[in-house]
């Protein structure tokens, strides 16, 4: 049977332009082009999730404006659970505003909707978390939702994984609640300085783009590599690695495997424009290694 993933998240509509040169202050610049994609950490990840097999229920809000319709089809197609998924009246749907150049990306995100995504939401939907074998979280949500959750999986012993971004500080609930968290290099030096640092270390996987991912098993790191590869656009390649961890874990998946799993369907991510542009099946994850073990 597929592994049943419930994430509590945000859903965007991502209004990329791409362009050469970033504006500086007061400046105006002719960019090349614009899209709308669909995106949110918590979106994305479920669709990443979806793609590798898992069976992906989704809690959280759209408003009830053109993007929300679009994001809940989207979420249709890719065979995603949208019972949790509540459309606020007279609510902006969340956007991101994302600026597009060679090897970089910006991001504003206007939470809209997602700030409707509180603990009474998801306490509508409860029994999608405690009813799963995995809850993967975000921080696009308000941090309410995000202690009701991990108190509500912790109840019926489902573990949760959290992906600390954007990086905020965490009430000690979250900390000592969660199973593992992926925060990416710069999220990892904000854990580094909490007291509570020792006892968190051992669940911290930590991304390092094209460099792959490390975490510490008994006290022993292990470390991932990347994969060289072309890159289109890495936005959404963080939440690929989430999403196919955690439809790995769910599935029963050993650490080391799932996290390379986890980094060659990121690496694949980024080949393509759009968060969830390139996100791959777990067929053509299984693929890749198979090709890339051939031409070692
Ligand atoms: O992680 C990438 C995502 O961050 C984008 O899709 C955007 O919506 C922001 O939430």
């Amino acid at each position: 049977a597929e592994p049943n993933v419930c994430i509590v998240g945000s859903i965007n509509m991502d209004l990329t332009v791409t362009t050469d040169k970033i504006p500086q202050q007061g400046e105006t610049v002719m960019g090349s082009e614009f899209f709308a994609n669909p995106g949110g950490k918590g979106a994305n990840q479920a669709v990443a999730a979806a793609r590798m097999g898992a069976n992906v229920h989704f809690i959280g809000a759209v408003g009830d404006d053109a993007f929300g319709e679009k994001l809940l089809t989207n979420f249709a197609n890719e065979g995603i659970q949208t019972g949790g998924v509540e459309t606020i009246p007279e609510t902006a749907t969340g956007t991101a505003t994302i600026i597009l150049s060679d090897n970089d990306n910006r991001i504003i995100v206007a939470p809209g909707a997602n700030h409707c995504a509180t603990p009474e939401l998801a306490e509508r939907h409860r029994s999608k978390i405690t009813g799963s074998d995995v809850v993967l979280l975000q921080l696009e949500v308000p941090m309410e939702t995000i202690v009701y959750t991990v108190q509500a999986a912790a109840e019926s012993g489902v573990p949760v994984i959290l992906n600390p971004a954007p990086y905020q500080s965490l009430p000690d609930s979250v900390l000592q609640g969660v199973h593992w968290m992926t925060p990416n290099e710069l999220e990892a030096k904000g854990f580094a300085e909490d007291p509570l640092y020792d006892m968190i270390q051992e669940k911290l996987i930590i991304t390092r783009g094209d460099k792959g991912a490390s975490f510490t098993i008994n006290g022993q790191e292990r470390h991932v590599p990347g994969y060289g590869i072309f890159v289109m656009d890495t936005t959404g390649a963080g939440d690929t690695f989430n999403g196919a961890l955690t439809a790995e874990i769910a599935r029963g998946t050993a650490m080391d495997e799932a996290v390379r799993m986890a980094n060659a369907a990121a690496a694949l991510s980024v080949t393509k424009v759009g968060a969830q542009g390139g996100m791959p099946t777990k067929q053509e994850v299984e693929a890749f290694l198979q090709e890339r073990k051939a031409s070692k």
